[in-house]
């Protein structure tokens, strides 16, 4: 029963918060749609965590919708033994940069008066479960050796079966307890999504690059600032 909740059920609970909340969150607090950046508070910190972390959740997450979307062709990629190694040896060192960037994220705005000070707590449950989510995925990809192998024949036909409403829990119930919390803390965060700054994620500023750039200067004496 709490296999089907948890693998059947929640998927399309998490589902339904972000799509109904997002878009209701879009269309009356639009303005809220950012990362709400605290760069100007401290960006040294900031740099070391944001920028590797964004590089390669982004790399880690792309090789999971790859795999999701083309698992004949992952499959094939992955056949060879010399692009497996290279590709899970990747995906590991990908997911080690992922956890200390992470960890240098919470940090600072643990240790980070100014920073602290705009800290609320759905930020700290969303860095936690971003947190535990690499986590996990690193214990998966270094204890239960050649995940992009078997991820194509587990969990792939299971986000189809959720996406085919016809959700066939069979191929997650039977999984060792980690890649169950790993799966399960994935849609958690999909249920955050649209009561956090995860939103941002969906608001990438692509008019940025054609726009015409723009010079910020201090309008205070320096020895004034704050
Ligand atoms: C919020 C979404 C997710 C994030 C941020 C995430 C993150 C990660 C990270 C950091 C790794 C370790 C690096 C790697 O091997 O690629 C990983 C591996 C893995 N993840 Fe996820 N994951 C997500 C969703 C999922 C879901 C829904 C599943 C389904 C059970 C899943 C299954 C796996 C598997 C099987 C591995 C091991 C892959 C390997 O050994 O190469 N992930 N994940």
């Amino acid at each position: 029963m709490m296999d089907l909740i948890l693998f059947g059920v929640f998927p399309y609970v998490a589902m339904t918060l972000a799509i109904a909340v997002g878009f209701y969150r879009y269309c009356f607090d639009r303005y809220s749609y950012s990362s709400q950046s605290s760069q100007f508070l401290e960006s040294r910190t900031l740099f070391w965590g944001s920028v590797p972390w964004h590089y390669a959740i982004l790399l880690i997450l792309s090789a999971h919708l790859l795999a999701f979307l083309f698992p004949s062709l992952w499959g094939s990629l992955l056949g060879a033994p010399g692009r497996l190694y290279l590709l899970e040896i990747t995906g590991i060192a990908l997911g080690v940069v992922t956890t200390i960037a992470m960890l240098v994220l919470l940090l600072r705005r643990a240790s980070n008066a100014r920073v602290n000070v705009v800290t609320t707590t759905i930020d700290w449950v969303l860095l936690i479960s971003l947190l535990l989510q690499v986590i996990t995925g690193v214990y998966i990809a270094i204890t239960m050796r050649w995940g992009g192998f078997w991820y194509v024949h587990t969990v792939t036909p299971w986000l189809w079966s959720l996406v085919s409403f016809s959700p066939k829990i069979d191929f997650l119930v039977n999984m060792p307890f980690v890649v169950k919390l790993h799966a399960v803390n994935a849609f958690f965060l999909v249920a955050l999504f649209p009561f956090s700054r995860l939103v941002h994620v969906v608001s990438i500023p692509l008019a940025y690059v054609t726009r015409p750039y723009q010079l910020v200067i201090w309008y205070r004496q320096r020895n004034n600032q704050l």
